[in-house]
């Protein structure tokens, strides 16, 4: 899909659809609207006082041969109240649009964006919702439906910045293009992405970029005593890989901060010897979610180029029944020389995450980012409209959720205080991997996070509920969403 800017007065432009965007109860339609309206001779406002156009959020209006334009449709798209209304509102209206008229099997359009909202944040916005809405996840299917979006322009833009209207739609493209890549990965069934094939994955995409990548397999793995990790692995016939992907900026400040980025990888969680029930099992193959998340944010930084260097640190694992499978009540010794009492071998996330924090700490991360499929509890607390984000110092977290803020990804602070550190006390072994069974499912596992992230500046992504949906929105197909990518990457890029 090409995206690009177009000069030439909206009105005469031959496409398949003109799209623009109205916002609710709009006394009077204006700019641009306007402008529309006029040269269909008032059609649209009377539309409008006749209550067809509403301008609901992402309601769309579809006029077929539009007078006085010489586009084939008009498409309006609900912009919903105007006082509510942000830049990053853009990437769903964009992506509604493209999404309905995809469908109806239009191949080119163009989008107008209207007077507030034309510098480059806005092209950027529309640039990210455009390619994100276009993912398909039809690669297993045979008989593809081979819908195809040729090419956008977009309108209305200030002709006097064209370069860096240009510029942002480019990096939009890099951000969602990076964000897709994760969607692919998260995708995949656990048959076709093993912890090797994710590994080779993520070398192949290191290769494509720039970055560098080292692979831990799982005699490396047992000499730097990762236990934890190791003790997830030794019931599946899979071995484990250690991920670790490497930014080094072109001058580095000595000195400065490293970011570290952690994400769990486990690539079918069947709950191991606690085994999971049948039902909803196969959604499991999302259970690398968090790793495939950090490998699309490295993609990015590759092209967007932040200050400081990026370490992704990425455990990959299956967790299976097999007969060696690690037991209840079985303890085991992490990296870091703490030992855990295994309560429960379906939480297994904390486990692996636990000697990747270790490690990443150990390679010099002054800052820690990760992010997890981590519990079903995540779920119960915010259900799948918020990422659940945990975080010390509070300074820090506050800062990571003003970039979810900036870029428009959803995410809610959860509480961390001392009261919960007691229940992952244990009763043999310096810490157990489940709760007190009290409730707070979601904290105690971050808890268990902080245990080895110690004092290292630290958020933690519960995206259990918000990495995959099961029903499609307007502007996202159903299935991976690629959450919390963009968020990460606004953030290493103002560190
Ligand atoms: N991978 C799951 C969490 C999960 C649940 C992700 C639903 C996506 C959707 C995780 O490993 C897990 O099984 N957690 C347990 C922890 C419990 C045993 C303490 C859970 O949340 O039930
Ligand atoms: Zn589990
Ligand atoms: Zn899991």
């Amino acid at each position: 899909m090409q995206i690009q800017v177009e000069t030439q007065p909206y009105s005469s432009i031959s496409t398949d659809a003109l799209v623009t965007y109205v916002f609710d109860k709009e006394p009077k339609l204006e700019g641009i609207a306007a402008e529309i309206d006029r040269a269909m001779n008032g059609r649209l406002s009377s539309l409008a006082s006749s209550g067809e156009i509403a301008g609901k959020n992402l309601e769309m209006i579809l006029v077929h041969f539009p007078q006085g334009l010489s586009a084939q449709r008009l498409l309006l798209v609900g912009a919903g109240k105007p006082e509510k209304f942000a830049a990053s509102d853009l990437r769903k209206i964009a992506g509604g649009a493209l999404r309905f008229l995809k469908s109806r099997g239009v191949k080119r359009f163009v989008f107008v964006a209207r007077e507030g909202e034309r510098g480059a944040d806005a092209a950027r916005a529309i640039a990210e919702g455009l390619v994100l809405a276009d993912f398909e996840s039809d690669k297993y299917r045979t008989d593809k439906k081979n819908r195809e979006i040729a090419s956008v322009s977009l309108v209305g833009f200030e002709a006097g910045r064209r370069e860096a209207i240009e510029q942002a739609i480019e990096n939009g493209r890099v951000v969602a293009e990076s964000q897709n890549f994760a969607r692919d990965l998260i995708n995949e069934p656990s048959n076709h992405l093993t912890p090797r094939m994710l590994a080779a994955k993520a070398q192949e995409m290191a290769a494509e970029v720039g970055l560098g990548v080292e692979i831990f397999d799982e005699r490396r793995i047992a000499e730097l005593k990762m236990g934890a990790l190791l003790g997830v692995a030794q019931g599946s016939v899979e071995p484990p890989r250690m991920i670790i992907v490497r930014y080094v900026p072109g001058q580095r400040p000595a000195g400065g901060p490293v970011l570290g980025l952690v994400g769990k990888a486990v690539t079918f969680d069947t709950g191991g010897i606690s085994i999971k029930p049948a039902n909803n099992m196969e959604k499991m193959k999302y259970d690398m979610g968090g790793g495939a998340t950090m490998l699309g944010a490295m993609r990015a930084l590759a092209y967007l180029k932040p200050r400081v260097p990026v370490i992704a640190v990425i455990p990959a694992t299956e967790n299976m029944p097999g007969g060696r499978a690690q037991k209840p009540g079985d303890v085991q010794t992490a990296m870091s020389g703490k030992t855990i009492e295994v309560i429960n071998t379906d939480a297994e996330g904390r486990l692996i995450l636990a000697d990747a924090i270790t490690y990443a700490r150990q390679l010099g991360c002054s800052h820690l980012i990760d992010a997890a499929t981590l519990t079903g509890a995540i779920e119960v607390a915010l259900s799948n409209v918020n990422v659940g984000a945990f975080g010390t110092p509070r300074q820090f977290l506050d800062q990571f959720l003003a970039s979810a803020t900036a870029v428009g990804e959803k995410m809610w602070p959860m509480p961390i205080d001392d009261e919960y550190e007691e229940m992952i006390k244990s009763n043999i072994a310096d810490i157990r991997n489940t709760g007190s069974g009290k409730g707070g499912g979601a904290i105690t596992a971050a808890w268990f996070l902080k245990e080895f992230a110690e004092d290292t500046p630290w958020v933690h992504l519960d995206i259990a509920a918000t990495c995959w949906v099961d029903e499609g929105r307007p502007w996202l197909a159903k299935g991976p969403t690629g959450v919390a990518i963009r968020s990460i990457i606004d953030f290493a890029l103002k560190l």
